[in-house]
Formats: C-alpha cells, structure tokens, sequence
C-alpha cells in the first residue's frame, strides 16, 4: 500500500466541543477563530464539532466570517434510519439540510455511557457516507483490553464492523480517529508514541487489506489528552495526519496554542504568529 509522503498529506486538526458551549459561545468561537485562519497553512484541515443545538449558529458563523472552505463543521452523532419513530434522534437528512458536513462516529462516550454498539455503527457509517457527508469513526481500546495485550485486535474489529460494507468510493469522505479509552479527559493519561504505533499500524494494515490501495489514503488522527506539550510527539508520526482535541482546544487560545505547537513540531510554524 504506497502512501504520499507525509509533507504531501494534509494535516487535519480540530475539536469536538461534547456537551459543552451554548450557540452564542460557539459562533463566538468561530468568529474568534476567523482572524487566526488565514495564518494557516492551506494543507491544514480544520474542523469543529459542536452539540446540535449550536449547529445552525455555527454554519451561520463559519459563513459570515468566510471560513466555509476552511473549516469542517460537524454533529457529535447521526441516526442510520432515513426518518422514523426514534425519539431524540437526528437523522442524515436532518444535518445535510443545514449545511452541516461531517460527522463524529463511535466516540468513546458514546460507546461507554450510552452503549452504541459496533453493529449500529455499521448501519451509521455507511448511511452517513451515502449521503455525502464526511466520517470520523473513532475507535479505542479500553484500558483493561490494553493490559490484555488485546488492544490492537479491539480497534481493528471495531474498524472492520463499521465499515463492513463500505465501499473504496466513499473513503475519500472517511478519517479514522484512534482515540484509546484510557487517553480520553481530565482523568486520562496521554498515550506514547510507541502505544499509538503499537495500534496504528495494524489499524492502517486492516485498511489495506479491505481497500487495497486507497485504504492508505484514510486519515488516521490520534485523540485523547492531545496538549501542546505533547501534540508534536504524534504529528510526527508517520502514520499519524491529524489531531482531535478535546479540553485543550475548547477555547480558540488553546485551539491555536496545540495547532501551533502541532506545526512547529512538522517545522510549519512560520507565517503563524506575528
Ligand atoms: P480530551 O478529549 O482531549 O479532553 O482528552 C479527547 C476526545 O474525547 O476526543
């Protein structure tokens, strides 16, 4: 499976707000980054993943500020059913009608606090993909299934149920995010470098074997306790494209502080800052 070589790949950075910020927080956030985005290196992808509720300020705000070519604006979640009797769900429909185009898949709170399963995301990522929207499928094994030794066959039996019937022509839409279940918030650890290779390049080998060639176009991010003092130890991994930050990036002073760091480590950093 060839690869470009990592400088010709883009970067993909960005946050997932979880059940934090109000619509007038969030476009506040997006109008705050605005300014800052043009200091961006053009390869780099942005991408904010606000609750649903702020989604319609946050579209509306990524427009104003001219910001639509540049930043990624995604739903924490999506129904697999086109429509149905399934109270407090949103469907596909529902997120493309309002511009809405990417969407978070099996993240871990999901997975551990609201039981979602690998076969429902088998029914979600593809439903998702079909309707042209772009895919972060997280995948993470726990701690226990870590000590184990069992962590690298967790991810790669979560990546293959969810993507059982996804075809090589949607995965130009799909990014993976390896996010271990023992990295993830305030109570996490940050995994090392040699963790994220120990899982990733299994995880990149499994893409290949079902996709072939284009499996090695799928980005994989690394997410869980992403700072900026540890953001350039997994940017500079070869199998690494991008990061997904949580806490650290919730603010936009963060949000630059660990894309900065992030660049300085890949030697990007200049044309950043004044
Ligand atoms: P964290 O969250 O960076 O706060 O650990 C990461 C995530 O859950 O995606």
């Amino acid at each position: 499976m060839q690869r470009l070589a990592r400088d010709n790949r883009p970067l993909h950075f960005g946050t997932n707000f979880k059940m934090h910020q109000t619509p007038e927080e969030t476009a506040r956030f997006l109008a705050e980054l605005a300014p800052r985005v043009d200091r961006v290196p053009d390869r780099v992808r942005l991408f904010v993943i606000p609750p649903f509720t702020s989604l319609p300020a946050a579209i509306a705000a990524r427009e104003h500020s001219g910001l639509t070519s540049r930043v990624w604006i995604g739903a924490q979640n999506v129904h697999w059913a086109g429509e149905g009797a399934y109270t407090g769900e949103i469907s596909v429909r529902m997120l493309t009608s309002i511009g809405v185009d990417f969407v978070l898949l099996g993240h871990a709170e999901r997975r551990g606090h609201f039981g979602e399963t690998d076969e429902a995301l088998a029914k979600k990522v593809p439903a998702a993909l079909d309707a042209g929207l772009r895919v972060l499928l997280c995948v993470g094994e726990t701690a226990e299934e870590k000590a184990f030794g069992v962590g690298p066959e967790t991810v790669i039996r979560q990546l293959k149920i969810a993507l059982h019937t996804v075809g090589a022509d949607a995965l130009s839409r799909l990014l993976i995010g390896y996010e271990p279940v023992w990295s993830i918030g305030a109570g996490g650890t940050p995994a090392r470098p040699e963790d994220v290779m120990e899982t990733v390049v299994p995880l990149r080998r499994a893409l290949g074997e079902q996709f072939g060639e284009a499996g090695g176009s799928v980005p994989i991010l690394y997410g869980g306790s992403v700072a900026p003092e540890n953001c350039g130890d997994f940017v500079t991994l070869e199998e690494i494209d991008g990061l997904f930050v949580g806490r650290a990036a919730w603010q936009v002073e963060g949000f630059e502080r660990v894309l900065e760091a992030a660049l300085a480590a890949r030697g990007e950093a200049s044309g950043y800052r004044d």
